[in-house]
């Protein structure tokens, strides 16, 4: 599958080197254009390439990897959001004062996120693990397990399928109002390290 980015950092460059090895490819975009992206793109090798959020938005699924004050503006930046499959990776943090969650009782993260990208398909996933846990993309990685909430069946069937083929466990938690809390920063299941690779181990 082709995977497209809105933000190039270290989310983005993480999943970018779990996808590549199976034959997928990556789009990675940000907000200064794709000639900044050259080095981190030849750092990724065959497979990715850079492109304008809009490019990136184009592919197959899209993965906003965005700091959250960045959400609004990078999914204002693709014209039409209707029927594309969005990955939200984001976590509701503000990068100067991460310990004050705001208040969580009302809409979800990704519910906002629905909010600003109307007709998308959102998939909240990849936001539970800081991304040094899953930095080992080789094939003997550790089987990590990974939670996604959705309120569309389809496209959390095609990125659990996904996950599961470049080597995660995919757990799907149900909505974006219900999975979504419990995995949203603040929930239960944020920063949960679930590792199988003792499950059988005698
Ligand atoms: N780091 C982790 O371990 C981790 C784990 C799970 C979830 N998350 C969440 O994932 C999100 C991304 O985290 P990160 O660590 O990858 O951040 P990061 O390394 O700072 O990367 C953010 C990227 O967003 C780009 N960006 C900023 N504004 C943009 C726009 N309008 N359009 C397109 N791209 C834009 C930035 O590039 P320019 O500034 O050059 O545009 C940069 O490439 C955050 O919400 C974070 O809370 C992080």
């Amino acid at each position: 599958m082709k995977f497209g980015f809105l933000g190039a950092g270290v989310v983005a460059q993480t999943i970018a080197r779990h996808l590549l090895p199976f034959g997928h490819e990556v789009v990675l975009s940000n907000s200064r254009g794709p000639e900044t992206l050259a080095d981190v793109v030849a750092r990724l090798g065959r497979g990715a390439s850079a492109g304008t959020p809009q490019q990136a938005a184009d592919q197959d699924v899209v993965v906003l990897s965005v700091d959250w004050a960045n959400v609004p503006k990078a999914l204002a930046s693709v014209s039409d959001w209707s029927g594309r499959i969005l990955i939200d990776a984001t976590n509701r943090i503000d990068r100067n004062n991460p310990s004050d969650l705001g208040d969580l009782s009302g809409r979800t993260s990704s519910e906002i996120v629905s909010d600003h990208a109307v007709g998308a398909k959102v998939v909240k996933a990849f936001n539970t693990i800081p991304m040094q846990w899953i930095d080992d993309a080789s094939p003997n990685k550790p089987k990590t397990t990974l939670f996604i909430s959705g309120d569309d069946a389809t496209a959390k069937k095609a990125l659990g399928g996904v996950l599961e083929q470049i080597g995660f466990a995919a757990v799907d938690l149900g909505s974006l109002e219900i999975g979504g809390r419990l995995q949203q920063v603040g929930g239960p299941l944020a920063a949960l390290n679930l590792t199988l690779v003792d499950r059988f181990a005698l």
